[in-house]
């Protein structure tokens, strides 16, 4: 018996999210429901933005080999949609069982799907239509508290959050196409707080990563587990583009002191010379971005940098990039209290004053934009902007179960994929939170991902 006094005693302190108003927590069955429709529709929404902004053809069309036809996503998105909520929650027949394995991601690798017989536009479009209409069906009626699938609404979570990770997937697919402008968005807010302190020191001790209580977390952020982790100064803002360019202007790419040995050989196979879309020209730095080109403005985190490349900068930098425990500490852990908070400012959802999240702008915003959206200890912009790659590989939290299929999380487990943190401009708030982990081959560079950069602080070096 006392033993489970003791593991209460010695549990991570997690954030109370009952007690901070977490709303999928203290909504009635109604509301709940409510929100999931809205949350759903919101996604539909960017979606429908993202493929209604080009003719039939460019729909079609291969942008990039590195990406699959932006009508290929839209489909894949209802495909899922019908597995998950149709199907499986609520025990309907299904529209279309011809098609699984079409939109099956592991059955076709992205430069093959262009060959593929894939719906048209407007068969791909009435589909996803007629599959959302049943799957409100089934919200209307599925009971949302008994099975793991259907507890707080999760299936309806993850098909949310699936539609808006493959949203930041086509928001990329239009950064690869080239023509002219087709996307708008206003431009992201200014900074507000300029001479920000270079680092933050984070304390050395325990602190609780990931979760056990988050309704719609995904497996791979499960369970919760206490971490200790040592002294460390982490960054206050992402590097930007003003001192990625020192790094690029003082030879850093030509240099393989900075480069490790397998970041060397991959810069000198592909000749890069600079982060992906950067151009030089009369002496500056230019850059395309959604079809408009640009001077690179250097107030903003770099982007479009492999992991190769940021590991090559943190060293030309005399610094390192941190681990993603580090990351999670640096954006969770409020030394107040002892306990992780949700998202770096507390446990309220994000808004727009906290991060830059959601495509409302189609660009990262300058450092210093987003006060209210810093952490405990005093870092900026770590939720939103650019995604973080860290130096861990993708490995499962001790105790981690697969759920609700081996193919989410589970067969992607190892040292061949990093964990990128943080999400970016093109993430929405439903598919980002503090444990949230991301993953991609270090050679990346379509993807909205920067970096901010860590170093060791020993005994009696902490007053930085
Ligand atoms: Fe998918």
């Amino acid at each position: 018996m006392t033993s489970v006094h003791r593991d209460l005693d010695l549990r991570p302190r997690e954030a109370a999210i009952d007690e901070a108003g977490h709303p999928l927590h203290l909504l009635s069955e109604e509301e709940l429901r409510a929100h999931v429709a809205e949350v759903l529709e919101r996604a539909r929404r960017r979606s429908a933005g993202l493929t209604d902004a080009v003719d039939d053809a460019d729909l079609v069309k291969q942008h990039s080999t590195l990406m699959s036809p932006l009508v290929w996503d839209l489909a894949h998105v209802g495909s899922q949609e019908e597995i998950w909520l149709v199907r499986d929650v609520g025990g309907r027949d299904p529209l279309r069982p011809d098609i699984d394995d079409l939109y099956d991601a592991f059955q076709h690798p992205r430069s093959t799907r262009p060959e593929l017989p894939l719906l048209g536009p407007e068969e791909a479009r009435r589909y996803v239509t007629e599959v959302r209409a049943k799957a409100m069906d089934v919200l209307e009626r599925a009971a949302l508290r008994g099975r793991d699938l259907t507890c707080h609404a999760f299936a309806f979570g993850m098909v949310a959050q699936h539609e808006q990770q493959h949203d930041e997937t086509m928001l990329a697919t239009h950064q690869l196409r080239r023509g002219d402008p087709v996307l708008h968005a206003p431009a992201p807010p200014p900074a507000v707080v300029h001479d920000l302190p270079e680092e933050v020191v984070v304390p050395a001790g325990p602190f609780a990563m990931g979760t056990s209580i988050e309704p719609w977390a995904l497996d791979n952020e499960q369970p919760v587990h206490e971490v200790f982790v040592d002294t460390f100064a982490l960054d206050t803002i992402p590097v930007t583009n003003g001192r990625y360019t020192e790094f690029v202007d003082d030879g850093g790419y030509t240099d393989p002191r900075w480069w490790s040995a397998a970041g060397w050989a991959y810069r000198s196979a592909h000749g890069i010379t600079a982060p992906r879309f950067w151009r030089r020209e009369d002496g500056q730095w230019w850059r395309i971005r959604f079809g408009v080109y640009e001077p690179v403005p250097p107030d903003e985190p770099v982007v479009h940098v492999s992991y190769y490349e940021a590991e090559a900068f943190a060293a030309w930098a005399g610094k390192r990039l941190p681990t993603e425990a580090e990351w999670e500490k640096a954006a969770r852990y409020d030394p107040a209290t002892g306990r992780s908070r949700r998202y770096p400012w507390g446990d309220d959802d994000p808004t727009s004053e906290h991060a830059n999240l959601g495509q409302r702008h189609l660009r990262p915003a300058p450092v210093g934009a987003y006060p209210r959206g810093a952490s405990p200890l005093g870092v900026h912009q770590l939720i939103g902007d650019v995604w973080e790659w860290t130096s861990s590989d993708f490995h499962p939290y001790p105790g981690f179960v697969a759920f609700p299929y081996r193919e989410y999380s589970e067969v992607f487990f190892g040292s061949e994929y990093k964990v990128l943190r943080g999400g970016s401009f093109g993430s929405d708030a439903v598919a980002v939170r503090g444990t949230f982990r991301n993953w991609d081959f270090p050679l990346r560079r379509q993807i909205f991902a920067g970096f901010r950069c860590a170093r060791d602080v020993r005994g009696g070096d902490a007053g930085v």
